[in-house]
């Protein structure tokens, strides 16, 4: 992962959610992701409304659906969608292959739901979230509190080392009310062994390993725009 700063960190950012909103078309129902990178692409998506385009759209947070409700942004109920058309979505990290780690704003359940609804699922980046191996970001997990010591016990015999995720000195508690477990399982040589090993354990509600759920990442570097599919 290359480090770059905020500012520039943010201008890549605004530039691949800039270029991500102009794929979605009068009509659409639009998946909104949670995040910093998500939130430069909601501002972006209320802008063109104001323009005139029409759409409706899911929101994976509470913080996100909040935050498109203020900008006159209609928001549709998750439970009650069979599709969502396209969804634009922030990464911790990903890969060329289209393999990601979310989860880094907690949110990445109800992220996950709306990947698997999206016809085109689009994720944005600046240029430090691009890997050649994903793991030096730790892999967060969400647990129902009452399965937390098992879920701790299958993730170590994964050769993961949890640590519960803590917010100004509580536990942090997801949208759903259950914790985080951020996992350092090293880098990951077989991301898709990994997730298929973490979603046989009970009690685990899902992990932010994202894989085959992504149509195109865009990535900001400087002025450019690359593409990922
Ligand atoms: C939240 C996520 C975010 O997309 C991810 O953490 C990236 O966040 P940011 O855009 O703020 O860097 O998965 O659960």
């Amino acid at each position: 992962m290359e480090s770059i700063n905020k500012s520039k960190q943010d201008a890549e950012k605004l530039a691949a959610a800039k270029e991500a909103v102009k794929f979605i078309k009068d009509n659409d129902v639009v998946g909104l992701g949670t995040g910093t990178t998500a939130t430069f692409a909601i501002k972006e998506l209320a802008k063109r409304m104001q323009e005139g385009l029409k759409i409706r759209a899911a929101a994976s947070s509470i913080k996100t659906e909040e935050l498109a409700i203020s900008y006159g942004i209609p928001i549709l109920k998750l439970e009650t969608l069979n599709s969502i058309d396209i969804s634009i979505d922030g990464a911790d990290e990903f890969t060329t292959s289209l393999n990601l780690i979310k989860g880094g704003g907690g949110a990445l359940f109800r992220e996950k739901i709306i990947a698997s609804l999206s016809k085109n699922a689009i994720i944005i980046t600046d240029s430090s979230k691009k890997v050649s191996k994903l793991g030096a970001f730790t892999v967060p997990v969400e647990v129902i509190p009452l399965a937390l010591q098992y879920v701790f016990n299958q993730i170590e015999k994964l050769h993961g080392q949890g640590i519960l995720r803590e917010k100004e000195g509580k536990k942090f508690l997801t949208d759903n009310g259950n914790y985080i477990v951020d996992v350092d399982f090293g880098l990951i040589d077989n991301p898709k062994e990994l997730a298929f090993a973490l979603n046989q354990i009970d009690g685990l509600l899902a992990h932010g390993l994202f894989i085959g759920l992504t149509s195109k990442v865009i990535m900001a570097k400087g002025d450019e725009i690359l593409t990922f599919e």
